[in-house]
């Protein structure tokens, strides 16, 4: 016999292991009532709205758009020409105007709403601008390119009574509803550590972009696209590969730790920064001139639970979150979410109990299983055996935030990525960077509403 027999636990979870792997099924979760195909909108409650940024990822609203029901764009803005026929390309509508001044927009009373989808450090004016002209504002992830940028932003939403969606749209997804509803459940007990990743490894995962062939500054609205960043002389580098450079993105934080962030916010009903923060990281292979690591990791403390986060470009890693709790562990990863039960049943100590004599080994577990019953053999199984959950095909959260947020454009009712929340998720980003940058532990100072250095 070996000296330390498998105990119930340990063979219960090789046996769940087996399970999981051949056959808890998978359940295709179905989209809510809010998504696009479910519900239809009155002619009259049409919102009409405009994009602000028409790059990679407003043509992709726009074209996301479509499958929206109740909503019409009406405006199409953005500081390179080429991106105006895009734009028009992704809504099928060639004769949609457009314009380089987004200012024309808020002119007008006929549009309800703006989406801005622009380099994170134009985010704050457009945003700021347009609450103050009565529209309703959807803005794209990271909501600020700094911590005070974001609380300006929050006044402005406040004070012109506007509503706001910010673009982490996982946190419309079926997906993480059903994590959500697995998190409440208490099923997977306490949760103190949380662990999650996005690796990529290719250069368009790292940002290096290729230029297209007829930018220039005949093309490009150069000096708007700086704004109060320092003054450049043209480098359309910059302009396209934007998040490699501090002056426009925030790098890895502001691009994928801000999902995670919200994601996990949303799951954990977390809506507060984390107290300090502290990064480690380098920048291993894209040395193209970039500002930013191409690896990061960063430690969160939140008052009741730690979480670790990695962004790694040298590794294709996909997307990952992990909720360790006490009875439970419930995993997202890319489109598929699992929960793991943990067996949490006592049973009688199977270790060190082998450094006592026989005699007293046996008197002790004579004893545990005299107050500990087994249960009837049949009732031996792990609960539930677990659960796994897939995204229906061509599922497109994109969408389904989209009309989360024109939905609360409809009813005054604000949606849950507010933006409190939205600017909660990018003071995340920032305390990664703050830290990295300066090497040192970054601490929240919520009185003062900053960054300090712990
Ligand atoms: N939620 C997501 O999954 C997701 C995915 C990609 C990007 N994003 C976010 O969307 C935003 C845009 O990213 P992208 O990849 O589309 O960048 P991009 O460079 O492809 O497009 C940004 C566009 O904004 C335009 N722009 C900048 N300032 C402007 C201004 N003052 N007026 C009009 N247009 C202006 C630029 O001309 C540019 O074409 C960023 O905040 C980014 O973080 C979110």
């Amino acid at each position: 016999m070996a000296k330390y027999p498998l105990s119930r636990r340990q063979f219960i979870h090789l046996g769940s292991g087996a399970i999981a792997a051949t056959t808890v099924a998978k359940s295709i979760l179905q989209p809510r009532l809010l998504s696009a195909t479910a519900r239809p909108v009155a002619p009259s409650d049409t919102v009409r709205f405009a994009s602000i940024g028409t790059g990679v990822r407003g043509c992709e609203h726009l074209q996301a758009s479509l499958e929206v029901p109740g909503i019409q764009c009406v405006a199409v803005c953005d500081l390179y020409d080429g991106r105006h026929i895009a734009a028009q390309e992704a809504v099928n509508n060639p004769s949609v105007p457009a314009t380089r001044d987004y200012r024309t927009i808020l002119d007008r009373k006929d549009v309800d709403s703006v989406l801005i989808a622009t380099m994170d450090h134009q985010h704050r004016h457009i945003f700021e601008d347009a609450c103050a002209a009565g529209k309703d504002v959807y803005c794209e992830k990271p909501m600020s390119h700094t911590v005070e940028d974001g609380f300006a932003m929050v006044e402005a939403a406040h004070k012109h009574n506007r509503m706001v969606a910010v673009g982490s749209q996982r946190v419309s997804s079926v997906l993480y509803a059903k994590a959500k509803e697995i998190y409440n459940s208490g099923k997977l007990g306490e949760v103190f550590s949380i662990n999650a990743y996005w690796d990529r490894n290719s250069p368009s995962g790292a940002w290096v972009y290729p230029i297209p062939p007829d930018a220039s500054e005949k093309t490009i609205d150069w000096n708007t696209f700086l704004g109060n960043a320092p003054k450049k002389s043209f480098d359309p580098v910059r302009f396209f590969r934007w998040r490699c450079f501090t002056d426009y993105g925030e790098g890895l934080g502001g691009d994928l730790f801000v999902h995670l962030l919200s994601g996990i916010q949303f799951i954990a009903g977390i809506n507060e920064p984390a107290l300090r923060a502290q990064s480690s990281g380098g920048l291993y292979h894209f040395k193209d001139g970039r500002e930013f690591p191409d690896l990061i990791e960063t430690l969160y403390d939140y008052p009741n639970c730690r979480l670790t986060l990695r962004c790694n470009l040298n590794n294709n890693g996909g997307e990952f979150i992990g909720f360790y709790g006490t009875k439970g562990t419930m995993i997202i990863k890319d489109a598929t979410l699992t929960y793991k039960p943990e067996d949490t049943r006592p049973e009688p100590e199977g270790y060190s109990v082998f450094g006592w004599p026989k005699a007293l080994r046996d008197q002790y577990l004579q004893k545990w299983h005299a107050e500990h019953p087994e249960p009837a053999a049949l009732r031996w199984s792990v609960d539930g055996e677990g659960e796994s959950y897939a995204n229906p095909p061509g599922y497109s959260d994109t969408v389904d935030h989209q009309a989360n947020f024109y939905n609360a454009v409809r009813t005054r009712k604000p949606v849950v990525e507010n933006e409190v929340f939205g600017n909660n998720a990018a003071i995340g980003c920032h305390l990664a960077n703050f830290s990295y940058f300066n090497k040192t532990v970054a601490v929240w100072d919520s009185s003062q509403k900053k960054i300090v250095k712990g």
